[in-house]
């Protein structure tokens, strides 16, 4: 039901790095961890680049926004400044970067497709395409535990996903969850519930688990709150907090 691992980072090292860098992934493998979650958006162009917001102005400088940038200029921006001044010109990688540098240092992946709005479906599909290409060996092997997780909280990237790589994972991210989330869940064909844990209480968790659904929560950085979300059955979260809470915490 979740062959995944336990305790996942956050935007490759939570809060110990700029989010969503290769610097993050850095911090993310010092503190041990192998397991990493970070967010996806298509350039203008098209192209996968790993970014959280929509717009610029947070972690990159300037106006200006992801799905209205080619994605060279992209990689040309400063993403680690506004972090710490040890982390400038720290680019915004492309997603294929990610893969790579998961793929070399055996870090797990749940990977978020995070469209910017109206590019649903094309981030969706193009996330799915290269995931499929980049992991064919470990879809062959048919081991799930090799494979990376998608997830998103649009229903239609998700969709979309599912046609174009049915065979890739999918987690269904829902920061409440609603009364007929089984049934959006099935059409998605998902194997797990993404939930924020300030929603969930333990009735809800055991409904999703007796469903046959892996649930995942996000973002849980007080291990007290760690440890009572595990007791309720929840199989896996992020967190912020690499430092607090480590990848082998129970
Ligand atoms: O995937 C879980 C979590 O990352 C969802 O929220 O805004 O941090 O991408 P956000
Ligand atoms: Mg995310």
């Amino acid at each position: 039901m979740w062959p995944y691992p336990k305790i996942v980072a956050h935007r490759g090292g939570g809060k110990l790095a700029p989010e969503n860098t290769l610097a993050g992934l850095r911090a993310g493998l010092a503190y041990g961890f192998r397991a990493v979650e970070f967010d996806v958006m298509l350039s203008r162009d098209g192209i996968g680049m790993v970014m959280h917001d929509p717009e610029f102005g947070r972690t990159v400088a300037g106006h200006g926004s992801v799905a209205g940038t080619d994605a060279s200029a992209l990689a040309a921006l400063d993403a680690g400044g506004w972090f710490g001044p040890q982390f400038r010109d720290e680019p915004v990688p492309y997603y294929t970067q990610f893969i790579d540098y998961c793929k070399a240092q055996r870090i797990w992946m749940n990977v978020e497709i995070k469209p910017a709005d109206g590019h649903e479906a094309a981030t969706g599909a193009w996330v799915a395409r290269i995931t499929r290409d980049s992991y064919a060996d470990e879809l062959r092997a048919g081991d799930p535990a090799g494979y990376p997780l998608l997830s998103s909280f649009s229903f239609e990237a998700l969709a979309a996903a599912r046609d174009a790589a049915p065979e890739l994972p999918r987690g269904y991210l829902l920061d409440q969850i609603p009364v007929d989330w089984q049934q959006q869940a099935e059409q998605l064909q998902a194997v797990a519930i993404h939930t924020n844990h300030k929603h969930l209480n333990p009735e809800l968790a055991a409904r999703i688990k007796a469903a046959g659904y892996g649930l995942f929560c996000y973002t849980v950085n007080d291990p007290q709150r760690a440890r009572e979300i595990l007791s309720w059955g929840v199989d896996g979260f992020c967190t912020d907090r690499i430092d607090l809470i480590g990848p082998a915490f129970v």
